[in-house]
């Protein structure tokens, strides 16, 4: 799936700064950005000193997915995340943009991925397109 500077244009709001409180589950500590909406937010907070988990920053290994415990964002880049885990929740801050303030929390380790890919392996051949499309 792609997405061209138009559906880019129609899920963020740049005049508009948003409120964003990330809790590191992992250090357990809890920060609060400054986001414009039409920045990522994953980059946000490392411009204002805040280190969270990534790798590699382009929406496809989920390193720094967190979960969604209030408000709204938006992620069309984020390919690596299924639908599903989309809708149970789930973003990549390095490709998502706030729609409104929000509260999110850091995944625990490899969760994302394990509930991803994990009822996958030692099941047999996958077959292709599995698991990101079955959604
Ligand atoms: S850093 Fe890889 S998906 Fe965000």
């Amino acid at each position: 799936m792609t997405y061209s500077a138009e559906d880019r244009s129609s899920t963020t709001e740049p005049d508009r700064l948003f409120r964003v409180r990330i809790h590191n589950r992992q250090k357990g500590t809890v920060h609060e950005v400054q986001v414009p909406g039409d920045r990522y937010i994953l980059h946000c907070s490392e411009n204002q000193g805040v280190t969270l988990p990534f790798s590699c920053r382009n929406g496809a290994c989920t390193a720094c997915a967190v979960r969604v415990l209030d408000g709204q964002l938006a992620q069309p880049e984020a390919m690596g995340l299924s639908p599903g885990l989309r809708d149970r929740g789930y973003a990549l801050l390095c490709v998502s943009y706030a729609q409104s303030d929000l509260v999110v929390e850091t995944q625990d380790e490899d969760e994302v991925y394990e509930l991803q890919f994990g009822r996958y392996f030692g099941k047999g051949k996958v077959r292709r397109g599995l698991p990101l499309d079955e959604d």
